[in-house]
């Protein structure tokens, strides 16, 4: 069993939790993800590591209320424990002294980008961090990200906090300024990595991309994570979960995203249909 050590609610639908991990967090690198179980019968939920410490053998993950799994893990507490907590999954992002480079984090795709971000920083890089969410509420983990980074900007849709607009017309603006920018990682929702691509693709940068896909066994058997890369099948969770962003076949891997959405609906509203909350907002079956 994994104990949460540390729960902090980052917006009203956005939770930080630190879990105790020993086993995941000795091995972790940045760019690797976790399954995780709530109850023996729960659905599997694949999370992106968005930080740990191996000398308390923690791991933090960030994650939005999204449907029933992710509203039912909100509703545990420092103390509770997941069944299972299978990790780290994925290979590792592949950091060296590139020069100076880009990190594009949007809405809960931002704790993604931090452990990233920190270790492009600690090769030596000169590492400019993009993060944007829809407003200012929605900004999570500034500061982590402000002190990984060499220079931060910020943007929110609606321009309630720093830039106003999207984080690739801030991207656009910095790799039309400065020709010596040679990578860019983005990771957020699948439309904003898209467009990133979109939007680095005249210029000679190599641009990756974090790919959440719906995953079950998370080790290459059940083929649920499938995706095409340049023309191949590839599997998310053994061969990425970074791939070059302009080689995906963006089309198939977001219709992909929504091929279960109705019956997610349906779990969702039978778990509201069947679950009182008590006073204290912990769910009671
Ligand atoms: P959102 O829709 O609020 O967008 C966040 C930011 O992305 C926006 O502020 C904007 O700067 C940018 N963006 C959005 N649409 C864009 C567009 N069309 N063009 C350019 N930029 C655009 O995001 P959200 O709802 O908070 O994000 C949650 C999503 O992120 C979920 O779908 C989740 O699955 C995904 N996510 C992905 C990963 C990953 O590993 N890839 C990790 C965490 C979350
Ligand atoms: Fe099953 Fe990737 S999750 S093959």
């Amino acid at each position: 069993m994994y104990k949460i050590v540390k729960k902090e609610r980052l917006h009203e639908v956005i939770y930080s939790t630190w879990i105790k991990a020993p086993e995941v967090a000795s091995s972790v690198q940045p760019g690797q993800f976790i399954i995780l179980m709530i109850t023996e019968r729960g659905e599997r939920i694949p999370l992106t590591v968005a930080d740990f410490d191996r000398e308390r053998g923690l791991i933090r993950i960030v994650f939005q209320i999204v449907g029933k799994t992710s509203e039912e893990l909100s509703t545990l507490e420092e103390g509770d424990e997941l069944y299972s907590f299978i990790g780290p999954l994925g290979k590792k992002t592949e950091i060296e002294n590139y020069g100076k480079v880009i990190t594009v984090g949007g809405g809960t795709g931002i704790a993604c980008i931090h452990p990233i971000t920190r270790a492009l920083k600690e090769a030596g890089n000169e590492v400019i961090s993009i993060i944007g969410a829809r407003n200012k509420e929605l900004i999570i983990m500034e500061e982590e990200i402000r002190k990984a980074s060499s220079k931060l900007i910020v943007t929110t849709d609606d321009g309630s906090y720093g830039r106003k607009g999207f984080v690739t017309q801030v991207l656009k603006e910095l790799l039309d300024k400065d020709k010596s920018i040679k990578k860019v990682w983005t990771i957020g929702p699948a439309i904003m990595m898209k467009v990133t691509c979109e939007t680095t693709k005249p210029y000679p940068v190599e641009t990756i991309v974090s790919l959440n896909s719906i995953m079950v066994d998370g080790t290459g058997m059940c083929g649920s994570c499938r995706v095409t890369i340049g023309g191949e099948t590839k599997f998310v969770c053994t061969d990425g979960p970074e791939f070059d962003g302009q080689l995906v076949d963006w089309v198939e891997f977001m219709n992909r995203l929504s091929r279960y959405k109705d019956s997610e609906k349906k779990s969702w509203d039978f778990y509201h249909e069947h679950t009182h909350l008590c006073s204290c907002g912990r769910g009671i079956n």
